[in-house]
C-alpha cells in the first residue's frame, strides 16, 4: 500500500446496522491516493455487524448503546469518541438515531449522511415503498449535509436507480445499496477535497465579492477579478490567483494600505498571506484559499476593506453615513 498523503481527511463513521456503506468507504480509503481515512467506526448497537468488519481491518471501533441514556448523553459519549480519535468529519452510514441539536450545530458542514431516496423526495422512512407506490420511474440515493431538520441539508450528490415493474421494496433496496456503495465514497472524497478545488474556491469567492455594492466580474491578465464602480470606469478590488507565476497557492489578492502592512502580514502569518509577484509591488497581498480551515468571514472582511479602498466616493460616502447610525 502506498504511503498516506499527510493531508488525508480523518473520518469517524457512525453505523447502527450491517454497515455495508461503511465498508465501501473503508475499502475506498485503502485505494491509492484516497482523500480520506477512517479513524473510527462507532455505533449505538453493541453487536452491529459493521463493527466486526472494521475491527478485522484494524480500524478502531467504539460502541455505546443508546438504551437507558438520554439523547444528549448518548451523543456526548459518541462525540467524545470522535474527538479522541481526532476525526475531522462525521459520516453517518445507516445510523438510526436522531441527533441532538447541539451536536448537529457543533459539526455543521462537517457531518454527512446518506439517505436512500432522491431528495427532496421521501425524507424519513419507507422510501422504497413510497417511490414504488407513487409510480416513480426512478428511486435512488442522496448524500447530504446534516442539519437540524431531518434529511433536509444541502444535497451534495445523488445516484438514480431505475425501478422495475416487478420491484418490491426489498428488491429495489438491494440495487440502491449497490449504487450507494459507488456514490458515498465518491461524494465524501469530493466534499473533503473541495478546499483544494479551484472551481469551488472561486465560486465561494465570487459569491462574497458580488454581494458587495456595485460590483462586477472582469478578467485581467488572464485571471478573473472583481471591480467596483461602473463597467466603464470601475476599479479592481480583488483578483483571483490560481497557481499564478509559479506560486503553489490558490488565492485572492486584496489591497493593503501599503508595503509596510503587506510585509508585516506576510512575516507574521506566512500560512495565511504571501506577497504575490507582480501585484505585490503595488500593495496587493495574497490571501491563501487552499489551506485547512479557511475562515470565509475573514476573507469577506478583506474583500470589504479592499472594496472600500477602491470604490468611488459616491459609494463609500453612503456607507460612511450608514455607519453613523
Ligand atoms: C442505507 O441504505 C442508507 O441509505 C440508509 O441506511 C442504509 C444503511 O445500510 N441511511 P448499511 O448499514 O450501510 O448497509
Amino acid at each position: 500500500m502506498a504511503d498516506a498523503p499527510l493531508n488525508k481527511a480523518k473520518l469517524a463513521v457512525f453505523i447502527s446496522g450491517t454497515g455495508t456503506n461503511m465498508a465501501a468507504l473503508l475499502f475506498a480509503s485503502r485505494l491509492k491516493d484516497a482523500a480520506f481515512e477512517i479513524v473510527l467506526v462507532a455505533s449505538n448497537v453493541e453487536d452491529a455487524d459493521g463493527l466486526n468488519l472494521a475491527a478485522i481491518e484494524g480500524v478502531p471501533t467504539f460502541a455505546h448503546s443508546h438504551k437507558g441514556h438520554s439523547r444528549e448523553d448518548q451523543d456526548a459519549a459518541m462525540e467524545q469518541a470522535v474527538l479522541d480519535a481526532g476525526a475531522d468529519y462525521i459520516v453517518l452510514a445507516g445510523y438510526m438515531r436522531i441527533l441532538s441539536q447541539g451536536f448537529v450545530e457543533r459539526w455543521e458542514a462537517r457531518m454527512l449522511n446518506i439517505h436512500p431516496s432522491l431528495l427532496p423526495k421521501y425524507k424519513g422512512l419507507d422510501t422504497f415503498a413510497r417511490a414504488i407506490d407513487a409510480g416513480d420511474s426512478h428511486a435512488g440515493s442522496s448524500v447530504h449535509l446534516v442539519t437540524h431538520e431531518l434529511d433536509a441539508g444541502e444535497v451534495l450528490a445523488q445516484v438514480r436507480v431505475a425501478i422495475a415493474s416487478d420491484d418490491t421494496p426489498a428488491t429495489l433496496a438491494q440495487r440502491v445499496k449497490i449504487a450507494e456503495h459507488q456514490l458515498y465514497p465518491r461524494a465524501v472524497a469530493d466534499y473533503v477535497s473541495r478546499g483544494n478545488d479551484p472551481e469551488f474556491l472561486f465560486s465561494k469567492l465570487r459569491e462574497l465579492a458580488l454581494a458587495l455594492p456595485e460590483t462586477h466580474e472582469r478578467s485581467s491578465h488572464g485571471s478573473p477579478g472583481f471591480r467596483v464602480g461602473t463597467e466603464k470606469s470601475g476599479k479592481f478590488f480583488a483578483h483571483f490567483s490560481q497557481q499564478h507565476y509559479g506560486s503553489q497557492h490558490i488565492a485572492v489578492l486584496v489591497k493593503t494600505s501599503g508595503m509596510d502592512e503587506l510585509l508585516n502580514l506576510v512575516e507574521t502569518q506566512p500560512e495565511v498571506y504571501y506577497k504575490p509577484d507582480y501585484y505585490g509591488a503595488s500593495g496587493w497581498v495574497g490571501l491563501i484559499l487552499n489551506r485547512p480551515n479557511v475562515d470565509w468571514d475573514h476573507i469577506a472582511d478583506w474583500l470589504g476593506r479592499s472594496w472600500r479602498s477602491s470604490a468611488p466616493a459616491r459609494l463609500t460616502k453612503l456607507l460612511d453615513a450608514a455607519d453613523i447610525f
